[in-house]
């Protein structure tokens, strides 16, 4: 049987739902664009979503709307042990890099926004590097009371309070290679827990 099954409570998102929802928000960030857009991955969890996104925005490219020059950029931010945000959100980053986003309009790609810790903590330290403007895509929002009241300009999906996993979206580092995204199941928290 393919490996996970006991692990998973149920499905929430098949892929092919996210890959339909990633053309539409594709749509949308490249009409709202003007001129060259930086595009920024959230690793590691907003890395598939990056590269959905990215080849969806290529091929609009490709059309006969207006197309939009991308750069494609990467940083880390870290921030979860298990199923609990340790509070404590670890940016890792070039500076040197970083400096080249003076003057450029930003989009980050994350894949959820759960606390909304990390984005504002991220966010805040983007600003100073003085980018032109600052845009955030995630694929996902939880509803959940411990939210800081964050919400991203471009959102694909909003999800119930359960810790999901699947689509580049981990526990522990398990569960990225999912193709779908799925609740996690008491038997999968304990069978992975750190
Ligand atoms: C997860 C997720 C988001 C963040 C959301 O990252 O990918 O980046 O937590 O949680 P928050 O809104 O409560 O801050 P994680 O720290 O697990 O690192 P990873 O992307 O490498 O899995
Ligand atoms: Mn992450
Ligand atoms: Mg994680």
């Amino acid at each position: 049987p393919p490996h996970y099954t006991e692990d998973l409570e149920s499905i929430l998102i098949p892929h092919g739902i996210i890959m339909d929802r990633i053309e539409r928000l594709a749509k949308l960030i490249v009409d709202d664009s003007d001129g060259p857009l930086v595009v920024c991955c959230v690793l590691k969890g907003g890395h598939q979503f990056f590269a959905d996104l990215v080849n969806c925005i290529k091929k609009l490219n490709t059309g006969l709307g207006h197309s939009v020059p991308l750069h494609l950029d990467f940083i880390k931010v870290k921030s979860y042990t298990n199923d609990q945000s340790t509070g404590e959100v670890r940016v890792s980053l070039s500076e040197t890099e970083l400096k080249d986003i003076k003057g450029k309009n930003l989009l980050i790609v994350e894949d959820i926004i759960d606390t909304g810790r990390t984005m504002v903590k991220l966010l805040s330290k983007l600003r100073e590097f003085d980018p032109k403007s600052v845009r955030v895509a995630s694929l996902l929002l939880k509803k959940t009371p411990l939210s800081n009241g964050y919400i991203p300009d471009y959102v694909g999906f909003a999800v119930p309070d359960s810790f999901v996993v699947g689509y580049a979206l981990d526990y522990n580092e398990y569960f990225r290679d999912l193709d779908h995204i799925c609740v996690i199941s008491d038997h999968g928290k304990k069978a992975y827990a750190a």
